[in-house]
């Protein structure tokens, strides 16, 4: 049996993995519990550099939340937003535009626990505990209300999640139900793990994830990519996601040296028309 520590709710199977509370391991978190080490190390046997690529992930966040909050977009809507880690964001955001607004969803009861603590303080972010896969449950919550304006451009940010919707749950009609909720200049940021470089390896690390309380499902680039549909794709479109404009003046731009094979991670930021 694991230890309970206070701030675990007593909802938490402390036995069942849970990807949101692996992902923290990869990125050296602590919110995480013997049953989430023991899977994400055999996560880590199939793929050894999950943490790098997990860094990356943030790294792509980063500049792509900070490029849309340098094209005027002051509402965020961060759709499997994650256990808070360094650099959330809506402290990106802040530094571009201090009113900015950040409204966090997600599922997992560890994310909802220390996102309610961390944002107690904070007037410009708010969390909702749903399931993304319900955007009208999502879009209706009261959190949102008089909070985020759907009236004016939004931006929908799905990092690193959508490659927990199965293709049984619609992950195309999951998404184009966000779009067809946002106004005209809206944009959506997407990041997506592909098993177009190494579907063996891939397909182990789902294997292994199909013991967690989600199931994984990479993508090739040409189904990410029909995933955004309806989205303009803003130059470099769909691409390798240390690729996307890289920030050159990063202390550690790319610590596996351009391999991008081994990020098996694409990104990309489209603006609705
Ligand atoms: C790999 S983490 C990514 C966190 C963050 N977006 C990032 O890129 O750093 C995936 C997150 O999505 C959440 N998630 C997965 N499926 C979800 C769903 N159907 N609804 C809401 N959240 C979900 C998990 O709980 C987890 O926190």
């Amino acid at each position: 049996m694991s230890h309970r520590p206070a701030w675990a709710p007593d909802e938490i199977d402390l036995e069942r993995p849970a990807p949101a509370r692996m992902y923290d391991y990869y990125l050296g978190g602590s919110h995480n519990f013997a049953a989430d080490r023991d899977l994400a190390e055999k996560a880590l046997g199939a793929w050894p550099e999950l943490p790098q690529v997990t860094r990356a992930n943030r790294a792509f966040l980063r500049r792509a939340v900070t490029f849309l909050a340098g094209r005027g977009i002051g509402q965020f809507l961060d759709l499997g937003s994650g256990i808070p880690t360094v650099g959330n964001v809506h402290e990106i955001v802040a530094a571009v535009n201090p009113r900015a607004r950040t409204v966090y969803v997600d599922s997992d009861p560890v994310a909802v626990a220390h996102s309610r603590v961390l944002l107690a303080e904070t007037p410009n972010a708010r969390f909702v505990h749903a399931d993304l896969r319900d955007p009208d449950r999502v879009l209706a919550d009261p959190a949102l209300d008089g909070f985020l304006d759907f009236g004016r451009p939004v931006a929908v940010l799905m990092f690193a999640v959508l490659h927990f919707v199965p293709d049984t749950d619609d992950p195309a009609g999951v998404v184009a139900a966000y779009r067809r909720a946002s106004a005209a200049g809206s944009y959506l940021a997407v990041s997506h793990g592909t098993r177009d470089y190494f579907p063996e390896r891939i397909r182990s690390l789902e294997q292994v994830y199909s013991r967690s309380s989600a199931t994984m499902t990479m993508r090739s680039h040409a189904e990410i990519t029909a995933l955004m549909s309806g989205y303009e794709l803003v130059p470099p479109g769909l691409t390798d996601m240390t690729r996307w404009r890289p920030d050159e003046e990063a202390a550690l731009p790319d610590p596996l040296d351009g391999d991008v094979k081994r990020y098996s991670g694409y990104g990309a930021v489209g603006r609705l028309e």
